[in-house]
């Protein structure tokens, strides 16, 4: 069997150092009624933690009470009370030796008002739309855009203030900031918006840039990107490595230390020509260190897994080979972290036996 020692080395990205390799992949849970995260959900990153996970990412969290948030018990790091959470949850992973950042998150056209607490409130997103073409509600005005900087802002202001390690941006899966880089569901003519990536990429680098400027240059800020989209799984925005780097580019002039590259399977070559995935791309692209993320070890992919797919551990070996060729710095591990918090532990003792299966049972506790 390949050794798995390469997962385990520690790493000094500059911007932060990690015990290992290991990331725990955000992951929605909904067990925070009232949006604030309790006890049991300190206890449940807390345990990541002691299972010597690297960098604990947490699950998304809403940066506002209205429109970032449609789906029920997602915790916000608005209020004092949630905020308060927050404090438990980062002192508990840090006591148990962890690393924890926080995933902020704006659900944008993803939000479906009807099932919110404020119905009246069109959801946000740069064309107003969900299915391409079809829109639902307005364009975001300039006032709106503004307000949702400054909340992205404010959120991660909070989020060092309360001792988190970094933050990720939540740029990814058709979300708020993933709506104005698809040029299929943004129609803008204005500066947010266009034919050129540099004016796609302008509301994710304003946020990058203001937050950076408010958190100094030491803290690390993540943004996560993917191809992929809910509404089109074979969606590639970034056709060629040219225009993947006309894409990042700007990001890292805004002020992004790390690239979180979702592919629902890490293994699959992002580009005909090249075996390279998307985060192996993003990093030799821009120098930037990144992170994979995509069924490790497990045998089914994650969304199929909504729909109550289970799956079986899986060999570790071509990830083992990808990290050692260095082709990304770190990666995130999903379902099997969410249904083991030992995972890693098992991994590194080469416990093969003890790895679980995933099974949808899993998303129902909080364990
Ligand atoms: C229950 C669940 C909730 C998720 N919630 C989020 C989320 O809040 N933010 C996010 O960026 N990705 C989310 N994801 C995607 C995961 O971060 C990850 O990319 C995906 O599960 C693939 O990793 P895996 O195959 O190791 O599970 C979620 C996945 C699952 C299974």
């Amino acid at each position: 069997m390949t050794s798995v020692n390469i997962l385990f080395q520690p790493v000094d990205l500059g911007v932060i150092k990690l015990a290992n390799r290991i990331v725990m992949a955000p992951m929605t849970r909904s067990f925070s009624p009232g949006h604030v995260p309790g006890p049991d959900v300190a206890a449940y990153y807390r345990r990541r933690a002691e299972g010597d996970v690297g960098l604990i990412l947490t699950e998304g969290v809403s940066t506002n009470t209205t429109t970032a948030t449609g789906t029920p018990n997602v915790p916000n790091i608005v209020t004092e009370e949630a905020r308060a959470g927050w404090k438990t949850v980062v002192d508990e992973v840090k006591a148990a030796g962890g690393k924890i950042g926080v995933q902020l998150w704006h659900e944008g056209p993803f939000r479906n008002p009807s099932k919110t607490a404020h119905p009246d409130i069109p959801s946000w997103s740069a064309s107003g739309e969900k299915t391409p073409g079809k829109p639902l509600w307005a364009p975001m005005t300039e006032a709106e855009i503004e307000t949702a900087i400054v909340e992205f802002v404010d959120a991660a202001v909070a989020a060092k203030a309360l001792g988190f390690d970094c933050v990720e941006f939540h740029g990814a899966h058709s979300y708020l900031i993933d709506s104005f880089f698809w040029a299929a569901t943004n129609h803008r003519d204005d500066r947010w918006g266009g034919p050129d990536w540099k004016d796609r990429t302008a509301f994710a680098c304003e946020i990058v840039r203001r937050a950076r400027a408010a958190v100094g240059p030491d803290f690390p800020l993540l943004i996560r990107l993917s191809q992929w989209k809910q509404q089109d799984f074979a969606a590639k925005p970034a056709a060629t490595p040219d225009e993947m780097l006309a894409w990042l580019t700007p990001l890292v002039d805004a002020g992004v230390d790390i690239f979180h590259c979702s592919q629902r399977r890490f293994w699959e070559p992002e580009f005909d020509g090249s075996d390279l995935n998307f985060a192996g791309w993003a990093r030799k692209l821009t120098g930037k260190p990144s992170i994979s993320v995509g069924s490790v070890g497990l045998s089914g992919e994650f969304t199929a897994a909504y729909a109550g797919e289970e799956s079986e551990p899986t060999s570790l070996d071509r990830l083992v080979e990808r990290m050692e060729r260095e082709e990304f710095d770190l990666i995130a591990v999903g379902r099997a972290l969410l249904q083991d918090p030992q995972w890693a532990i098992k991994v590194r003792e080469g416990r093969s036996d003890a790895l679980m299966r995933f099974t949808k049972d899993a998303l129902a506790t909080l364990s």
